[in-house]
């Protein structure tokens, strides 16, 4: 069985998404996550540790603000993202720090972008990623991760990262984000739910398939390194369909919902977690992903570690 084996999983290829808080003495778990928590960056050395400790070599950040606001400060150098970009690479220098960089998180109205009226206006919006994405390099970010699915946004954000001389720093694009409720959870956990509205005017119709290849060749026009798809379980066929055409490593977020059901059927006794966890990530990766975004990434990295998956 293991000679033939046709999918092999190495932890390598796992990436944790983590949540930073401004402010102090913060570990809150986010209540519809159990088992993930918001730190404060003078209590967040507990996770890196056990992310090191781990064999996860790649974290995937994501910052609350104390305040919000219309427009935006998620470019600021002493923001949260910054900061914690500067502490995890001066502490732990061999882990790979990737930035999600959105605006979401940072706005009061919740939308990824800057509004005129009710709308995301698209090009104001790509300044302020551009001007956050290289902040977050400057920060030391060794990868910045766009999510807000604003159209144009990687080629701007690869212009300022070369102009300012980052032209080896990479770009992981969510090419193909869907409109999803499985980030739920996520919402929850950065506050980010929109206040009036939805975000369908830019993110993906979960009925449409062949769009995701036109947002996935854009994306590798305007210069992305690796490309992404999200949610994970339920768009595995994207995925496999984004592997087939294109040749830059594809990565799948299994996203927030998807972890917190999980949680939820093991904890009412109704599947057995560790089974549900390997099985999924391995049908992820058979699916096509080189690299897979969960909060489950560390135990997967123990369950590969003892033979049980991989
Ligand atoms: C920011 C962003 C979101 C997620 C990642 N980046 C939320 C959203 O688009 O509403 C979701 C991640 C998850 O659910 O785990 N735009």
């Amino acid at each position: 069985r293991s000679m033939v084996r046709e999918t092999r999983i190495s932890a390598d290829t796992l990436i944790y998404p983590m949540f930073v808080q401004d402010g102090e003495n913060i570990r809150e778990e986010i209540p519809s996550m159990p088992g993930q928590y918001r730190w404060s960056l003078d209590r967040v050395d507990e996770l890196l540790q056990q992310v090191t400790d781990s064999g996860v070599k790649s974290v995937l950040l994501f910052g609350i603000p104390a305040e919000k606001d219309e427009i935006s400060s998620a470019w600021q150098p002493d923001g949260i993202v910054q900061r914690a970009v500067h502490h995890i690479k001066a502490a732990y220098p061999q882990l790979y720090v990737i930035t999600d960089v959105c605006m979401c998180e940072y706005t009061s109205h919740g939308h990824c972008g800057i509004l005129c009226g009710h709308d995301v206006d698209n090009d104001k919006t790509l300044e302020v990623l551009a001007k956050t994405a290289l902040s977050h390099v400057q920060a030391g970010a060794d990868m910045v991760a766009p999510s807000d699915m604003m159209d144009g946004r990687v080629a701007r954000i690869r212009q300022v990262l070369d102009e300012n001389g980052y032209v080896n720093t990479p770009i992981m694009s969510y090419s193909v984000k869907y409109a999803s409720a499985f980030y739920g959870p996520f919402r929850d956990a950065a506050g980010s739910a929109p206040a009036f509205g939805d975000r369908k005017s830019y993110q993906m119709d979960p009925h449409n398939a062949r769009e995701a290849l036109l947002e996935a060749e854009l994306d590798v026009q305007e210069g992305a390194d690796i490309l992404m798809v999200k949610p994970g379980m339920a768009y595995l066929d994207v995925l496999r369909s984004l592997k087939e055409k294109f040749h830059q490593p594809v990565a799948l977020y299994s996203v927030s919902g998807e972890y917190a059901m999980i949680q939820a059927a093991a904890a009412a006794g109704y599947v057995d977690r560790e089974a549900v966890i390997c099985e999924s990530a391995v049908c992820m990766y058979r699916a096509g992903a080189d690299l897979l975004i969960t909060y489950f990434a560390m135990e997967l990295a123990q369950y590969i570690r003892e033979g049980r998956i991989g």
